[in-house]
């Protein structure tokens, strides 16, 4: 299965041993943590390092894709990935480090990432969901093809310490072009 998956200003790929530093950098960040369910806060080494080591397993198992999010010409700048959720249905989720919000980067990499897991994986439904404080992401979704299941969901955030009320949404290949 080919694992790079490139668009006009990013690559994606596996991570690497030299991403660990400037993933621990970006990560570090409480308006990253937050955003999220599973990102410890502070965001340490050894948290970066116990994350890369689950990715082989997760691929060969057929139930995780970790991608890097590169910036061509300069590096890390965030992580997108393809979650099994029970038996069947993956769910999509994503951060971009700080320093590069606002640039459209999150919405090229998830629109490539949806086209990488249709045609790889064969997926045609795929969740995700976002907290209701992040509207930026609800637009990222959408801009991925993603519609609102009308549904909302109360998850956990390690970051926040607690739960937050989140906003569920769905991807089906093939809605996007019937309109
Ligand atoms: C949410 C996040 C991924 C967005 O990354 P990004 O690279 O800045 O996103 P993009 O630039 O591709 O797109 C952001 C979109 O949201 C819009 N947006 C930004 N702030 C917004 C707000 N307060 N309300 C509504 N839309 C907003 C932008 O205008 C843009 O839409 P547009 O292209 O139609 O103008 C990034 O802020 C992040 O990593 N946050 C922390 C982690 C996180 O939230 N992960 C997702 C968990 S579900």
């Amino acid at each position: 299965m080919d694992y790079t998956i490139e668009t006009k200003r990013l690559v994606m790929g596996p991570f690497v041993d030299d991403d660990i530093d400037r993933r621990v950098v970006l990560a570090n960040d409480i308006d990253v943590a937050r955003m999220v369910t599973r990102m410890p806060h502070p965001y340490t080494r050894k948290d970066a390092i116990d994350w890369v080591a689950t990715h082989d397993a997760g691929r060969e198992a057929g139930t995780d894709y970790a991608f890097a999010i590169n910036r061509k010409g300069d590096g890390l700048i965030g992580s997108v990935g393809l979650h099994k959720k029970g038996n069947t249905l993956f769910d999509l989720g994503y951060w971009i480090g700080k320093p590069y919000w606002g640039h459209g980067y999150a919405s090229e990499a998830a629109i490539a990432v949806m086209d990488w897991g249709r045609k790889s994986l064969g997926l045609r439904e795929v969740t995700a969901c976002y907290f209701t404080d992040n509207p930026a992401s609800g637009r990222v979704l959408e801009k991925a093809g993603f519609v609102h299941t009308g549904t909302d969901g109360n998850c956990h955030s390690i970051g926040r310490g607690e739960k937050m009320r989140s906003l569920n949404m769905i991807w089906r290949d093939g809605a996007q072009k019937q309109g």
